[in-house]
């Protein structure tokens, strides 16, 4: 783009907000001395093709030290500001030519969503057209792939998302801790829904990026390859998790996200049963991570306020460690003393399968991807904020219609979804009737 014509987006921008000041001025004067200069070419509303979504400092760099290799351009030509990102990560970088951007949210699921809603509502991009690749490292079910794997999702279940009580004190016969909100028992469907449990996104799109991915050359190693012969048994001689002893591959199947990093057999088949009840039978959790949800709450929201497409959305993680340990180890083992050397190879295999990706979107702009892929499948949360029948969850609160701009028609009661407290005086009722019928003793 030349300088008239950023001129004239700034102008048609400034001409469009309520917030008068073209945003080019104020972010020039809120930059920090480390930011590149030449941002000062970059006038807003900018509008990347593609938008990279990386969690921390490896991730980034990896797309950094690579992609001016790929023939695609440099990632950090042009570095700004944008109020409200992570302190460690408070820039954003794009290719000079401005069809790539990238930005580092920061982990866990509030710095994620914090950043990630500070990137959508900043007047510094028109991202309606924008495709989103959120590509970070994540702990991997060895049933299903294995270090260095990449994975791209449907789903992405925020599995922790629930009570839990001590796994010392369960009652007899439990296998997990954890309830669902509203519930009594491991693996009823939850019957309060605070809307992050599960999202679901384009499946046609996740499709399209499996192909353009599925063909990379992924890296492999000797460590993570060691360990991960390890799996090929039961631990009583029996064949094992096959997906973990083979090379790394592209599959597809979904994601999980919690803050706190799970690890162990107990917990992660507790949160792969989890993924199963809560998608009503449609979701593979294969992958673990601690911001998808979070990331993708945000985005919700912007798709609402039609500041982004949610069909444009690909959901990519690879493996870095196992979630569970292999037979004759651990957990504790596993999580804290095994080298499962699986880091680096997961690392440099988000830019082998993602860059392909990236490639694919550019090239196939005008043809393809400029138009958008539509969605099949239902996609979005589960209250139906983005309109449609979830094909999980209790139903939509909104009969379907979604949620309009402004957050009008937004449901502010519970629809089918119950309450804390509505469920708490619901068990006080049913405690009064049992103790009336049993004479005045609390039955339990
Ligand atoms: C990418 O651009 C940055 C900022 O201008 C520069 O420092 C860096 O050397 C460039 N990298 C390559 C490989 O050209
Ligand atoms: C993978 O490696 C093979 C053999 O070196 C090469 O022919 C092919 O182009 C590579 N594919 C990609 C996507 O880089
Ligand atoms: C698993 O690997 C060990 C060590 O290489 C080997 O002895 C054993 O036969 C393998 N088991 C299976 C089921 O392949
Ligand atoms: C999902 O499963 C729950 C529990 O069985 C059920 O109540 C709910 O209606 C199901 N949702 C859909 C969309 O099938």
């Amino acid at each position: 783009m030349d300088q008239t014509l950023l001129a004239i987006l700034c102008a048609w921008f400034m001409a469009l907000s309520a917030m008068a000041a073209c945003p080019s001025q104020r972010t020039a004067s809120l930059k920090p001395s480390a930011a590149s200069s030449s941002d000062d070419r970059l006038a807003p509303p900018f509008t990347p093709k593609v938008f990279i979504i990386s969690m921390f400092k490896p991730e980034a760099d990896v797309w950094y030290r690579n992609l001016p290799n790929s023939g695609l351009g440099n990632l950090t030509a042009r570095s700004f500001f944008v109020a409200g990102l992570s302190m460690k990560y408070p820039l954003v970088h794009c290719t000079s030519a401005g069809d790539i951007c990238q930005a580092t949210l920061g982990e866990g699921e509030i710095n994620s969503a914090a950043s990630m809603s500070a990137l959508l509502l900043s007047p510094q991009f028109a991202l309606s057209d924008t495709y989103f690749l959120l590509a970070g490292i994540a702990g991997v079910n060895p049933n299903h792939a294995t270090l260095g794997s990449v994975a791209l999702a449907r789903f992405a279940v925020q599995a922790a998302l629930q009570y839990e009580i001590d796994a010392r004190s369960l009652p007899a016969g439990w296998a997990t801790g954890y309830f669902a909100f509203g519930t009594q028992r491991p693996f009823d469907y939850p019957r309060i829904a605070y809307g992050t449990e599960v999202f679901e996104l384009n499946a046609d799109l996740r499709d399209v990026a499996y192909a353009l991915a599925s063909v990379a050359n992924l890296t492999d190693a000797q460590g993570p390859r060691e360990y991960s012969k390890r799996y090929n048994e039961t631990g009583d001689g029996r064949v094992g998790a096959t997906a973990a002893v083979g090379t790394p591959t592209v599959v597809r199947c979904d994601s999980t996200t919690s803050d706190v990093y799970f690890s162990g057999k107990a917990l992660s088949g507790a949160f792969e049963r989890t993924t199963e009840v809560w998608t009503n039978g449609t979701g593979v959790y294969c992958m673990t991570a601690q911001e998808d949800n979070a990331c993708l709450e945000a985005m919700v929201r912007a798709a609402i306020e039609k500041r982004v497409d949610f069909s444009r959305i690909i959901l990519m993680r690879t493996g870095s460690n196992f979630d569970r340990p292999p037979p004759g180890v651990t957990d504790w083992e596993h999580l804290a003393v095994s080298e499962q050397n699986g880091f680096e190879i997961a690392i440099e295999n988000i830019y082998r399968a993602g860059m392909l990706i990236v490639h694919g979107i550019i090239v196939g702009w005008d043809e393809t991807f400029g138009k958008g892929i539509p969605a099949k499948n239902y996609i979005g949360d589960i209250l139906g904020s983005l309109g449609g029948q979830p094909d999980f969850g209790l139903g939509s609160i909104t009969g379907g219609r979604g949620v309009s701009l402004g957050g009008v028609d937004g449901n502010t009661e519970q629809g089918v979804y119950e309450s804390h407290s509505a469920v708490a005086v619901e068990r006080r009722g049913r405690s009064r009737s049992r103790r009336s019928r049993h004479g005045g003793r609390v039955m339990r």
